[in-house]
């Protein structure tokens, strides 16, 4: 696998003669993979280890990434290839259409999670929800959490570019986080490992079936024919919730991201990113002018800033209110 990575500085970082001859070169997109989180359990490993996410409204944690690497490295039957394990243990952020950065959790993610707290889904019936780009998914995880307390029956759509993010961090991550939500389970410490029985994976999907709450695992590039799939299993607007962090970096994959939100919310779009990606062109600002102009002038549209430091954060918010058959109640959220 041949790609240029970058890592987001703030600076312009002079290039070298070898990266600047490679730039152009664009790798072919990664095939869209749809799978049902029963298909999904043979990668979890016999033992999973975690570390508590500070900086939360919810109690969540997270697999450890050095975990992720010891099951790449010791894998029998390795799909990953030598250099994907490379990708994660090098400095680039991201490798563009290659690996988009799912592996590591990004501070925006944390700024989501805060305004989900204030959302009350529950109150509001946001029970179907889609996390578009979800790395290692802390907001629909959270979502999951305030879902699963109260058993509401649930449609949850995990997607990120790359299917080994889905197999090795967001559904481990979904594992552990219902795993400490289960009464007998003690979340307090920092970090710890959990024995994965064939036992407790069967324990797992069938508290999911008994509950009606609907996981799924969706890979690949944005656009008409992950659509198509989503179509397929839902129709258009099924999707009361919509979220989304740091996707928006990249200002050539802000058009099939835009579609996709117009294809599937029905009700709440909420995208947080950073006010500025330095070097790759990608702001809120631009994603917010776009959008602007392809929702419909009933909507809410705004932006909410989260943090005004160095670099500062902000969080779009979409309500959609021109679908006439609204499922969710009225917003409550100001400006
Ligand atoms: C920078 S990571 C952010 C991960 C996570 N949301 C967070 O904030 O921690 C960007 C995410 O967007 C997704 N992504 C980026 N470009 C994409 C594209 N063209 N199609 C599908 N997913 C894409 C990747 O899967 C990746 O996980």
């Amino acid at each position: 696998m041949q790609a240029e990575g970058f890592t987001f500085g703030f600076y312009d970082e002079p290039k070298s003669e070898q990266q600047q001859e490679t730039q152009n070169t664009d790798p072919a997109p990664v095939p869209i993979e749809s799978v049902s989180l029963g298909r999904m359990l043979k990668y979890i490993p016999s033992k999973l280890s975690y570390a508590r996410v500070h900086g939360l409204p919810y109690k969540v944690v997270q697999r450890e990434l050095w975990d992720v690497k010891i099951q790449l490295m010791e894998s029998d039957s390795l799909e990953s290839t030598p250099s994907e394990l490379k990708l994660l243990d090098s400095a680039n952020d991201l490798v563009p259409k290659v690996y988009e950065g799912g592996f590591k959790t990004w501070e925006c993610s944390i700024d989501l999670c805060h305004e989900i707290k204030k959302l009350n889904i529950l109150d509001r019936n946001l029970t179907n929800i889609l996390e578009l780009g979800c790395g290692t998914a802390l907001p629909i995880l959270s979502c999951f959490q305030e879902i699963y307390q109260r058993r509401e029956p649930s449609t949850l759509i995990f997607q990120d570019y790359n299917i080994d993010v889905l197999r090795y961090i967001t559904l481990p991550n979904l594992l552990l986080n219902w795993y400490f939500n289960t009464q007998e389970h003690d979340s307090s410490q920092e970090h710890g490992t959990i024995n994965v029985s064939e036992n407790l994976l069967q324990e797992f999907c069938d508290d999911f079936a008994r509950n009606s709450i609907t996981c799924e695992f969706l890979s690949g590039p944005w656009g008409p024919e992950m659509q198509n799939i989503i179509q397929q299993s839902y129709g258009s607007h099924y999707f009361s919730l919509i979220l989304a962090s740091e996707t928006i970096y990249s200002v050539p994959s802000l058009e099939p991201f835009i579609y996709m939100l117009l294809e599937n919310t029905r009700n709440i779009a909420l995208i947080a990113g950073k006010d500025l990606y330095f070097g790759v062109g990608g702001s809120i600002l631009e994603f917010y002018n776009r959008l602007q102009k392809a929702v419909s002038p009933e909507d809410s549209l705004k932006t909410v800033k989260s943090s005004f430091t160095n670099v500062g954060r902000s969080l779009v918010y979409w309500e959609r209110l021109s679908i006439a058959d609204s499922s969710a109640e009225p917003s409550s959220v100001k400006n």
